[in-house]
């Protein structure tokens, strides 16, 4: 049987093979998520700071920081943090995505890659992204309906017993509902096909990728 502390993302095998996996078996889905999240960065070209919440040891905060932002990664796991230290050069945080320690606004962009899944409270999370973005957020969430997330459940490993995946409709209610008050476009699309190899605007490829805008209610413009 596979068993995990509470915290899965605090268990040092998995720190250690964490940012190994994205150069053997998770090759593809890295070359894949990476083109999504570009396609979905370019909506927000005049964009210059990110958070990255529930960063692991760095490896999208290290690929933001390569297109051009000035990124940053949060995590709850110090053993995370300290991978994503010894393997690059950014700033990095402690703390929880449901209550994040900067003031309204403090980041042009709040992405969040994989997180959702393992936080307790989603929509509390969405709400602390918008809250702490001025511009909007970048999504990354494996999706509940695609051969993906059933394989990841029939596989029998922990980790995927205790995530909790989403559809894009799903997803899209979410982030309505903790964006309440503010007006928000969502444009997504989904990737990790078993074959296709690009994204396609369709509800059932393995990764979904999300840009949330928002836009201020005065002026009906992006803030
Ligand atoms: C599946 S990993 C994703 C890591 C990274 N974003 C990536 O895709 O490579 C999920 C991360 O979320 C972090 N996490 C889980 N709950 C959190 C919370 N409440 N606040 C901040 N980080 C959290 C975990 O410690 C873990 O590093």
């Amino acid at each position: 049987m596979n068993r995990l502390p509470a915290n899965p993302f605090t268990d040092p095998t998995m720190v250690a093979g964490y940012e190994a996996w994205y150069e053997t078996s998770g090759r593809r889905a890295d070359r894949l998520e990476k083109a999504l999240l570009k396609r979905l960065l370019a909506g927000f070209s005049w964009a210059r700071t990110l958070l990255e919440v529930g960063c692991g040891p760095g490896h999208f905060t290290r690929w933001f920081g390569e297109q051009g932002l000035q990124a940053t990664g949060l995590d709850l796991s110090p053993p995370m943090l300290a991978e994503a230290a010894r393997l690059g050069n950014l700033p990095y945080v402690q703390g929880d995505a449901l209550a994040l320690p900067f003031r309204d606004g403090a980041f042009d962009l709040v992405a969040l890659i994989t997180t959702l899944e393992f936080v307790p409270d989603p929509i509390q999370a969405l709400a602390e992204a918008t809250r702490v973005a001025r511009h909007g957020l970048i999504l990354g969430v494996l999706n509940r309906q695609s051969l993906l997330a059933w394989r990841r459940k029939r596989s029998g490993e922990a980790l995927w017993q205790m995530a909790r995946f989403f559809t894009p409709t799903e997803l899209v209610c979410l982030v309505q509902r903790a964006a309440a008050g503010k007006w928000v476009k969502i444009v997504w699309r989904t990737t990790l096909w078993p074959v296709w190899p690009g994204e396609l605007p369709l509800p059932w490829g393995g990764f979904i990728g999300m840009a949330v805008k928002l836009v201020s209610y005065k002026e009906g413009r992006e803030k």
